[in-house]
């Protein structure tokens, strides 16, 4: 993330890992790499896929079970030289689809690039996801965190339905698997329902909230967002939202070297990131958990919210800021010729 860390970001961050020690301690888990069953034929997209967990997915396992692997990612520097270390690891090249999330219209355009490419997506693994300390705003004018990592993935899901539900058979659904965070179960409790909807795009109320709240209530926007996918789209696709673990990787790492060498000490590392993802993606028992929310290590956790009126609430939102847009339209047509 390559900000400066403040003394105050350095104990936040500090204190974000630690007040997880009780996550620190959780069985091991029974579902493993080797448990992904063969995805010959099956077309992924993970968005994020050049660093971190995103990788890790990629990495660790979809490469090597033989799946179609999309790099959903903003740089293509980043993008081609994680698929060609990948190539060394694997011995299997993976394709770079150029995503900016925090632009509705470069959706729009991956969208399209992809739709023009692929006529089935099996698995969606939206990964990607900041967490940032300044007063950014995405190019439509959105809180960065909230408008990339919630705004930014629920409309590229939509846009992708098509091809979700082409993918998708009475036996095998296709999944959309969406990281949140146990940060979206504490790290909020300033707001009643958790999701304060003024800070979504610039206010006064966004310019005094705290990194990590503007985090926080992305990543339970993450779940409540996948909680009222499942009511909508659930006869075709599962969801699942996912607490991945303490994992070290680069958006929670801190830039200096004391908050680093701290984090360490905390954080398991990043292949083991993969292990929920993955097991929400590919494991049959997720064919009867779809809305749930799944923790480390591969086993269902609980929520800090499952209330339909709050998950009306922000898809009502969500839809508003993409509402009338052209592509949208397009793509909405043909999801009604798909049902
Ligand atoms: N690590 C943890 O302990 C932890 C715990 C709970 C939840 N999570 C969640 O797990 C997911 C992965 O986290 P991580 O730790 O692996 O993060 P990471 O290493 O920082 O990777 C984040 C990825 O998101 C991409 N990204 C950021 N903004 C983007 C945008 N506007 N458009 C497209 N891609 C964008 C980054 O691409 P660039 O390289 O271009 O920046 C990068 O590939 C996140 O959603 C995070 O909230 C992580």
């Amino acid at each position: 993330m390559g900000r400066y860390a403040s003394a105050l970001e350095i104990y936040g961050r500090f204190l974000y890992a630690s007040t997880f020690g009780s996550y620190l301690f959780v069985p091991k888990s029974k579902f493993t790499e080797r448990d992904v069953p063969d995805l010959t034929e099956k077309v992924v997209i993970v968005t994020g896929g050049n660093a971190g967990i995103g990788k890790a997915i990629c990495k660790v396992v979809l490469l090597e079970k033989n799946a179609k692997v999309y790099l959903a990612t903003r740089s293509e520097a980043r993008a081609k030289a994680a698929i060609a270390e990948l190539l060394v690891e694997t011995g299997k090249e993976a394709s770079w689809l150029e995503l900016d999330l925090s632009s509705l219209q470069s959706i729009e355009k991956a969208a399209t690039e992809f739709h023009s490419k692929e006529t089935k997506l099996h698995i969606l693994f939206n990964n990607a996801g900041v967490l940032s300390f300044s007063d950014a705003l995405t190019a439509d004018g959105y809180d960065i965190t909230f408008g990339t990592n919630v705004l930014g993935h629920f409309y590229f899901t939509e846009l992708l339905i098509p091809a979700l539900y082409r993918a998708s058979t009475p036996e095998h659904k296709s999944r959309v698997i969406n990281l949140s965070s146990q940060m979206g179960i504490i790290g909020v409790s300033a707001f009643g329902s958790g999701l304060d909807f003024s800070t979504f795009k610039d206010s006064p109320t966004r310019r005094k909230i705290f990194g990590y709240t503007s985090y926080s209530q992305s990543k339970l926007g993450n779940t409540v967002h996948t909680q009222e996918f499942a009511r909508r789209y659930g006869n075709k696709i599962i969801s699942v939202s996912v607490h991945p673990g303490q994992i070290s990787a680069e958006t929670l790492d801190p830039s200096s070297a004391l908050s680093q060498f701290l984090f360490k000490l905390v954080l398991y590392p990043t292949p083991m990131g993969a292990i929920t993802p993955l097991y929400g993606g590919t494991s049959p028992e997720v064919e009867n958990l779809n809305g749930e929310y799944l923790t480390q290590w591969a086993r269902l956790g609980t929520p800090r919210s499952n209330d339909p009126v709050l998950g009306k609430e922000l898809w009502t939102w969500l839809e508003e800021q993409v509402e009338g847009r052209e592509y949208l339209v397009t793509i909405r047509v043909e999801v009604a010729s798909l049902n």
